[in-house]
């Protein structure tokens, strides 16, 4: 998409540029034959945009005689001030509608008491559906705004988010309601709705097999339908403590004939056939995996399913992190996300995410970020989108806070973002964190 022209009508029309930046990791190594490495670096690369979507990307150089920088105004020019800039993180698995905490469990479970024997008692994902319906549209809504900015802050741009904390049509709508009014907010990562009703039984269905059929019917009959259109994806947590294989099939079936496309919850706790399940229904994403064996690997690679990784609940778990090599051999495509709810990983920061997948799952820094961006778009579909910076894509990006993307991973626990920019809107500089 460059042009290389000393006439100003072959110039690229534009209405944004990035410039002042070290290093322009771009994610898309074909973006510019000055692009480099796994990462396509380009070296003092900078970006215009169009209408919030990119026109051009190249070194900084070139940018004068390939753009038409007369339309430009001052204030649509972002100068990166010798900082690294990347495409903003495309988060593909979150559950950042919720009200209440869960602090006392996880205080529990370092006192030795498991996830799933919490989730037993009525407490884990049932305690948060209390807090959930209980609270008001205008609670979940600042709570869903605050966490959205602080995911901004954090370098995210794209955030898929789950309902699952309802587990009844109206708190599920209401979930998917606040969702779509934040949509609609400036300033906020793009947000992709995801129906998972599945996602524990409601305590008024425990106690009968009659009642876990009840639920499921419900999900297949009354609430699939209703929310078709509404969330674009259809998820299920298929789990000892929550839906099995065949609950699983039927409601994946349903929601698939009703024009879902499909994610699953697979093989997190135990092997319980969650993977197998996904390649099944060539679903868009199977995510977490920590029991998948080689051979369901396999299956999923060879029916095209991304696989998640969620390293934040393997630490906030204490278990055992899966191991990059065995995702890598399988020859998936991989995302990385944050799995942000309260209850398994209550962290929206992506960076983190990059330092357990180099220190925990002995992934490089290129595949990781790599997975945390590209990755992240095909989990959501999205990869002709978002997830790096070319031409066609939506102007989705960060600015770090140093001048190279290496301290990603290395330089942890803090925040190296300095600024995103959604749809060619920087945030503010600071970037002022949730009130
Ligand atoms: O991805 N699978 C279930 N959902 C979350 C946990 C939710 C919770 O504990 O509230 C997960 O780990
Ligand atoms: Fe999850």
């Amino acid at each position: 998409m460059q042009r290389d022209s000393d006439t100003a009508d072959a110039l690229i029309a534009a209405d944004w540029v990035l410039t002042g930046a070290s290093r322009l990791g771009t994610c898309a190594p074909d973006a510019s034959p000055a692009a480099g490495g796994a990462l396509g670096i380009i070296e003092h690369g900078a970006v215009a945009a169009h209408q919030g979507r990119i026109v051009w990307v190249g070194p900084e150089s070139d940018l004068a005689q390939s753009v038409d920088l007369a339309g430009v105004p001052d204030s649509a020019r972002l100068d990166a001030g010798g900082h690294a800039v990347l495409p903003g993180f495309v988060d593909s698995h979150t559950h950042f509608i919720f009200a209440g905490d869960r602090a006392e469990e996880f205080q529990l479970r370092h006192a030795g008491v498991s996830y799933e024997e919490i989730a037993e008692r009525g407490g884990g994902i049932l305690n948060t559906v209390r807090a959930t319906r209980a609270a008001d549209a205008e609670t979940l809504l600042a709570l869903g705004r605050s966490r959205l900015r602080s995911f901004a802050a954090h370098g995210t741009t794209t955030v898929e988010g789950k309902t699952g904390y309802g587990l009844d049509m109206a708190t599920e709508a209401r979930c998917l309601a606040i969702m779509d009014a934040l949509a609609a907010e400036p300033g906020l990562p793009h947000i992709i709705p995801t129906f998972l009703g599945a996602h524990t039984l409601p305590p008024e269905y425990r106690g009968s097999t009659e009642g876990r059929a009840r639920y499921v019917a419900s999900i297949c009959d009354e609430m699939l339908p209703a929310f078709a259109g509404k969330a674009r994806f259809c998820d299920v947590f298929c789990e000892r403590t929550a839906f099995t294989v065949d609950e699983t099939r039927r409601i994946l079936a349903r929601a698939q004939a009703l024009g879902y496309q499909l994610k699953l919850h697979a093989n997190q706790l135990g092997a319980t056939g969650g993977a197998e399940l996904a390649a099944e229904f060539g679903a868009v994403s199977a995510d977490h995996l920590d029991f998948a064996s080689d051979n369901d690997l396999r299956a999923l690679a060879a029916a095209g399913v991304t696989a998640t990784l969620l390293p934040g609940c393997s630490f906030s778990l204490a278990m055992a992190y899966p191991q990059w090599q065995r995702f890598r051999e399988a020859g998936l495509h991989l995302a990385l996300a944050t799995d942000y709810n309260p209850g398994t990983s209550y962290c929206e920061n992506m960076q983190i995410m990059l330092a357990l997948a180099v220190n925990a799952m002995h992934a490089t820094l290129e595949e990781a970020l790599l997975a945390a961006t590209l990755g992240g778009a095909r989990a959501l579909g999205m990869q002709d989108e978002v997830g790096s910076l070319e031409p066609g894509k939506r102007c989705d990006l960060l600015v770090l806070t140093g001048a190279d993307e290496r301290e990603l991973a290395y330089h942890f626990g803090v925040n190296l973002v300095e600024r995103t920019v959604i749809g060619s809107i920087p945030s503010a500089k600071p970037i002022s964190l949730p009130e």
